[in-house]
This record gives C-alpha cells, structure tokens and sequence, in this order.
C-alpha cells in the first residue's frame, strides 16, 4: 500500500537482533556515542534555562536578556516554572504512549502518503525521501483552530481528543506568552507593530507531532531523527525521561537533558527570517538507545499558511544590518523543504 508500518510493527513482528540494511547509514552519518569521541560530543554543556515566572514578574528585563542570548547562541532553552500543569503534561506524554500501545489495525487507519492530511501517523522522518530510513514512529495532526481539526483527531485512546485538546490549548497560550517576550527581546515594542505581529500569531497555525522510538539493538548504526532544524517560528517540545535529543552547538552535539515537566523550546527557520538571521534556527537530531522506548511530543508554531515571513523591518538598516532573507511564502517554503530537507539552509542562504 505505498508506506512502511514503522519500527514499532517491525519490533513487535519477532526479536530483532540487528538493524534491517534499510535504516543503516552510511559510516560518516552515524551518530558517535564513544565517550572518549570528545571531537563530536560536549559532554558538560547544558541548555540555558529560562524561569517562566520570573519572566512575568519584576525580573523580566534581565529574562529578557538571558532569553536574547539563548535565542542567539544555542537558538534553544529550556522552559521552566510555566503555567501548565503537571497533570497535564503527564497525561499528554501517557496518552501519546498508549496511541503507539494500539494495535497496527487502530494507527494504520491513519497512515497516508497524502502530505495535505490533517492526521498523519507515518515512520522515518520523511518516508517518501529518505535514503537510510529512521528508528522513529510518528503521529502529526493539525491543532488550530481547534474546532475545525478536533472531529479528525484519533477517537482511540477514548481520551485521547480530551487530554490532546486541552494539551494543544495550553501549549498555544504559552507559546503566544514567549512569542511576546521574543519579540520584546528583540526590541520590537512599538505597540502597532508588536500587536499586529501577534495578531498574526494568535490566528497562527499549530502543528503537533508524538513521537515514538522503540529499544533499537544497535543504536550507534542509526538515528530516530537525522539532523534538521524546524520550519516554524518556534516548537514546544516536550520530552519524557529518556535522553536522546541533541542539538548542534559550536560543531559539537550537545546531550539535552531530560527536565521533568519542562519544555525544550527552540528557534525555527521563519523566527530566524523574522528575526534577519539575528536569532538561529539550529541543527538537532535524535539518538536512540537499546534498552528503553522513548516519547515526545512537538508543538510547532508559525503564521497562518497563507502568510508570508519575511525579516522585521525593524530589524532592518542598510548599513549595519542589509535585508538578509526574501520575504517566502509559506507554502513555496514548505514545499521547497519538504522536498529538500538537508539542504534547507542552502534554500535560506539563497534567499539572502
Ligand atoms: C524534534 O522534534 O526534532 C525532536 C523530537 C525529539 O526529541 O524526539
Ligand atoms: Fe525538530
């Protein structure tokens, strides 16, 4: 029927001792897990971490600051002290688990080849392209509004439209939150243009995607996710308490430790456009290891599909600053790096 069954089906069909060819890549693409690799590891660096509360109250000037260097140099932080409940994001990372505990029967009423689908639950990382396929199963579904996208939503878990529907609620207003503050930080308050820009934000699109890895017998072989960065303005992720994200820092792989109840936040590609190259949309992958299955789950943020992201003119001089990125709309965006993906950021250097 034209589409993998994914890695789970894989596992669950007998003992799997080794990796199938398919999903081996080549020597130079193999993630190094060897300690003592210290070339391609920072083993101590951590992400900047940034107290949501304290952003709220008499400290956000200095918040401000440590969320403009974080965007700058890492285009990651970790968010903590936010708004949303534990409760919540518990049964988010649990009901996405039970999603992937259904049976093929259940999930392959959802898999399509059809991009353009609401719900998609697929395998790899772009199935259709990928040369070396990955160790990672997921389920993407269209969040905003709600009430346009929620009556395609998965009905099995019975929970599942409930605990996602309120997940996606929250998630949206704390993105609008650090959207707010982002734009602050770089010194984009003028009321019209600030307020017009949110706007824009809060009839934006949102995008979620869980996340599953199964235990893999030779992890060092492959990888749940290749090294890409996002397209939006910035994804919310949310990781359970296995490790396996890394990000890109100074030509080094950096470890994201697990933050219980936090959100990995980072930069996407449009952010980096808005922002006139000021703040990076940075380069991450996903390691997967032979002893645990691992979940997440990423909240993607951007401008509604029909807009077009181009740098701030605020952020924009002709002397210290020239234009860097031609305003791109959406759509032509996505197709081009849906079909173009590890040269993503060749298609943005071109657009300068
Ligand atoms: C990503 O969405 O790029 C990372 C997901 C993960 O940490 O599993
Ligand atoms: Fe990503």
């Amino acid at each position: 029927s034209g589409y993998e069954k994914g890695v789970k089906h894989l596992c669950e069909k007998g003992h799997i001792r080794s990796v199938p060819k398919k999903y081996i890549l080549p020597v130079a693409d193999r993630p190094t897990k060897r300690v003592e690799d210290s070339n391609a590891l920072n083993q101590n660096l951590q992400l900047p971490i940034i107290d949501f509360a304290e952003l709220l109250g008499p400290n956000r000037p200095q918040v401000l600051q440590s969320l403009a260097n974080a965007c700058q140099q890492y285009g990651f932080f970790q968010l903590v002290n936010h708004c949303i409940s534990d409760d919540v994001i518990r049964s988010m990372i649990d009901v996405s688990g039970r999603f992937f505990d259904l049976p093929l029967e259940e999930r392959v009423k959802y898999m399509t080849t059809d991009m353009g689908a609401p719900v998609r639950c697929g395998t790899s990382f772009s199935q259709t392209k990928d040369k070396v396929l990955c160790w990672r199963d997921f389920l993407k579904f269209l969040c905003h509004p709600l009430p346009d996208f929620l009556p395609h939503w998965p009905v099995s878990p019975v929970d599942f439209r409930k605990v996602v529907g309120t997940y996606a609620e929250e998630t949206r207003h704390l993105f609008l939150a650090v959207m707010e503050a982002i734009l602050e930080s770089l010194g984009i308050m003028e009321k019209e243009e600030e307020e017009n820009v949110m706007k824009e934000f809060e009839k934006g699109s949102q995008m979620m995607v869980a996340n599953f890895y199964p235990p893999c017998p030779e992890p060092e072989l492959t990888l749940g996710m290749p090294p890409h960065s996002d397209y939006g303005f910035l994804t919310l992720l949310l990781q359970d308490e296995v490790e396996g994200l890394q990000v890109q820092y100074q030509d080094k792989w950096v470890t994201v430790q697990p933050i219980p109840n936090a959100f990995v936040v980072n930069v996407g590609d449009h952010l980096e456009i808005y922002s006139n190259g000021k703040y990076k949309s940075v380069l991450h992958r996903v390691m997967v290891n032979e002893v645990k299955s691992r979940v997440s789950v990423a909240s993607l943020h951007s401008l509604p599909f029909n807009c077009t992201v181009k740098p701030s003119p605020k952020l924009v001089d002709d002397e210290a600053n020239p234009k860097r990125y031609m305003d791109t709309d959406f759509a032509t965006f996505l197709a081009y790096v849906s079909s173009h993906e590890p040269n993503k950021k060749d298609f943005l250097e071109s657009r300068k």
